[in-house]
């Protein structure tokens, strides 16, 4: 069986890489370029797969999955400047792509036990972007 939960979270961002010259990001990024940078609603989907409980029901206890994407997640990244906040994208452009492999490294990396397994986690960048990774 396999169970999604939706996490909403909001931040900010600028589309630059300190490979390229200005240039070419403003000609690569064009308006997600500019130095003031912008924000971004996204939704994180998070899918677990494992068999489901026989005494609770249950794939996941949805509580504890929580727990762990508000540390892990909401927490770390929620209402922050991803270029500034996160030292992941000190030299590395925060794109929704690379926004994703950080996020699902870092739950990865405190994936409790006893979860089933992580499948995949996606991220709903706006209503025309989304960005998956799993173990696919
Ligand atoms: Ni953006």
């Amino acid at each position: 069986m396999k169970a999604t939960r939706r996490y909403p979270f909001s931040a900010s961002h600028r589309l630059h890489s300190p490979q390229l010259s200005d240039e070419q990001n403003r000609e690569i990024f064009g308006k997600c370029n500019n130095p003031f940078g912008h924000g971004h609603n996204y939704i994180l989907e998070v899918t677990v797969q494992g068999p489901v409980d026989a005494g609770t029901g249950l794939v996941v206890n949805g509580q504890s999955l929580d727990g762990l994407v508000r540390d892990e997640v909401l927490e770390r990244y929620g209402h922050r400047n991803l270029n500034e906040d996160i030292a992941a994208f000190k030299d590395v452009p925060p794109t929704t792509e690379n926004l994703t492999t950080e996020i699902r490294r870092g739950l990865l990396a405190k994936w409790p036990q006893e979860f089933p397994r992580l499948d995949r986690i996606r991220i709903h960048e706006t209503d025309r972007n989304t960005f998956e990774e799993g173990a696919f």
